[in-house]
């Protein structure tokens, strides 16, 4: 049975609802904005590239990525998450640039070979299926698409070498992986794992 710590995390940062899901949308705009802003560099998209951003909570990372690209979509389950991002991301959504929507890893919304880059930070650790998730990002992607997963690196659902593996069998290749420390010394380190799909 869920713990009531657990319950309270799951509210603030899991899947963030009410007055917590607030509060944990605040504290992650600040303490995750380094990784957010760190993945989608490393992730490189171009002004055409079509990027599907999952799981971006507050929405730095989409606000970075929509300075970037002309066709940037995040999905995400929690409607105080998409409520906070839009708020962000109120320009690039104005200018066409942006698009957000009720999903998940498993459950993208997209189509079929439509996105040239998939970016996920510290949401991983909460797909309930991830090989599920792997495959759905797979089929979005086209054939040399990208794909960019941080997370904390104390938090991740396997070890970097298992979750690479998962990678590989859903159908990607190459498949590289390292940790990066953000600038802070709270700050935890961020385990990066980015794959060409085949
Ligand atoms: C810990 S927050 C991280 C938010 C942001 N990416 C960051 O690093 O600050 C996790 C986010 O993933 C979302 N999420 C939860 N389950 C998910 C799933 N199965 N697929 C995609 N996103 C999920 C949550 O709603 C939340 O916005």
């Amino acid at each position: 049975m869920e713990s009531i710590t657990q319950r309270l995390l799951t509210k603030a940062f899991g899947r963030p609802s009410g007055l917590l899901g607030r509060l944990g949308g605040r504290l992650m705009a600040h303490g995750n904005a380094a990784t957010e802003l760190h993945a989608v560099a490393l992730a490189e998209p171009g002004e055409q590239d079509v990027v599907l951003v999952v799981g971006p909570g507050p929405g730095v990372g989409l606000e970075a990525a929509a300075r970037r690209c002309a066709h940037v979509i995040g999905v995400d389950p929690s409607g105080v998450m998409l409520a906070m991002a839009r708020r962000r991301c109120a320009s690039p959504i104005a200018r066409g640039r942006l698009h957000l929507a009720a999903g998940s890893a498993a459950r993208t919304g997209a189509a079929d070979a439509a996105v040239d880059v998939v970016i996920s930070v510290n949401n991983l650790q909460l797909w309930p299926d991830v090989p599920a998730g792997l495959t759905e990002l797979h089929r979005v992607l086209r054939p040399g698409g990208r794909l960019l997963l941080a997370a904390h690196e104390k938090w991740l659902p396997a070890d970097l070498t298992t979750l690479a593996n998962m990678v590989r069998v859903a159908g990607f290749d190459p498949v590289r992986t390292c940790t990066w420390d953000p600038p802070g010394r709270m700050a935890s380190t961020a385990a990066i794992l980015s794959a060409v799909r085949l």
